[in-house]
């Protein structure tokens, strides 16, 4: 039991020290790169063409290709652990810090200036949107994992949502159906139109367990006005509601969760071929 404690604490401390250290490596390597920036500017030739501005482009197609070999790593898996081209986490260390060392280099190979044609506005736009696209998702992953863990009193797998709230969903129908008319009103006005289906709601980006307690107010209320049997209908209604809307805010956030991807993935692909069009123009001419 200790072993294992012991085991996993090691395991959380070589994680960390991984990770600083491919901070301060990046870190590193986007200082050198703006002190040759700072060298570039002062001997004032900043053309996308020109000696610099070519090795910056050429660093930056590196990175993206590095960031984007990602996906062929997860996708090789036994492939790539057989031929020893490391760990699926050192790949994505690589695609984050690498994919943003990629839009410092974008900038730089520009010159800092907007672009000129329509491939190189395509291209500027693309490197732009699956940068910024990629710190949201990144943001998503640390936060929604905190914010589903931390206030709601439900786990749950998103694909079983919709089978879980019919169970609610019949439950309270069924309750209903014995009850004083009172809850029956509640049921019919409050918890019934609530519980028919699954709702994605952008308040629970804001609070999700906020947004939660302010809408099962009225409950309380109630309860103190009526008694016995009645009571206890109201607690029941309410626990039935408050099953629902924890399960509309995972099924709100896992779904922001898995489709953020959307945004990044395919146009990061787009991105890739133009880049090896842009390429394969300049060298064919
Ligand atoms: C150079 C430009 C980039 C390209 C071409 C690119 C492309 C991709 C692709 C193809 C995937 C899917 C990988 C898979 O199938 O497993 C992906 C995932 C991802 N990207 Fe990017 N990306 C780039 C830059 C960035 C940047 C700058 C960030 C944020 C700092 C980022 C954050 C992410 C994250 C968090 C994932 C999900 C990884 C996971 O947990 O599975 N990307 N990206």
């Amino acid at each position: 039991m200790s072993a294992n404690v012991e085991t996993r604490s090691g395991a959380r401390r070589a994680g960390a020290a991984e990770a600083r250290a491919w901070r301060l490596g990046s870190a590193g390597v986007g200082a050198a790169l703006v002190l040759l920036l700072l060298v570039n500017v002062a001997m004032g030739d900043l053309r996308p063409s020109a000696g610099f501005g070519l090795a910056y482009g050429v660093l930056a197609a590196v990175a993206m290709l590095g960031a984007a070999a990602l996906a062929v790593r997860r996708r090789t898996m036994r492939l790539s652990t057989r031929l020893g081209l490391g760990r699926t986490r050192a790949w994505l260390y690589f695609h984050l810090y690498g994919g943003t060392l990629f839009a410092l280099l974008v900038l730089m190979h520009t010159g800092f200036q907007l672009p000129a044609g329509v491939l190189g506005w395509w291209l500027w736009l693309l490197s732009l949107w699956t940068v910024l696209t990629g710190f949201l998702g990144l943001a998503l992953q640390q936060w929604i994992p905190k914010a589903l863990g931390s206030g709601l009193g439900l786990e749950v797998h998103y694909d079983r949502i919709p089978e879980l709230v019919a169970e609610l969903r019949d439950r309270a129908e069924e309750l209903a159906s014995t009850a004083s008319e009172p809850v029956r009103q509640l049921h019919q006005r409050q918890v019934a139109p609530e519980l028919a289906a699954p709702t994605r709601r952008w308040r629970y980006f804001i609070d999700p367990t906020g947004s939660i307690h302010a809408r099962l107010r009225a409950f309380e209320y109630l309860r103190g006005l009526l008694g016995g049997d009645d009571r206890d209908g109201v607690t029941e209604l309410e626990a039935l509601l408050r099953a629902k809307l924890e399960m509309d805010a995972h099924y709100t956030l896992q779904w922001a969760l898995r489709s953020w991807l959307y945004l990044h993935v395919p146009t990061s692909l787009v991105l890739v071929v133009l880049v090896v069009v842009h390429v394969g123009t300049i060298v064919y001419y």
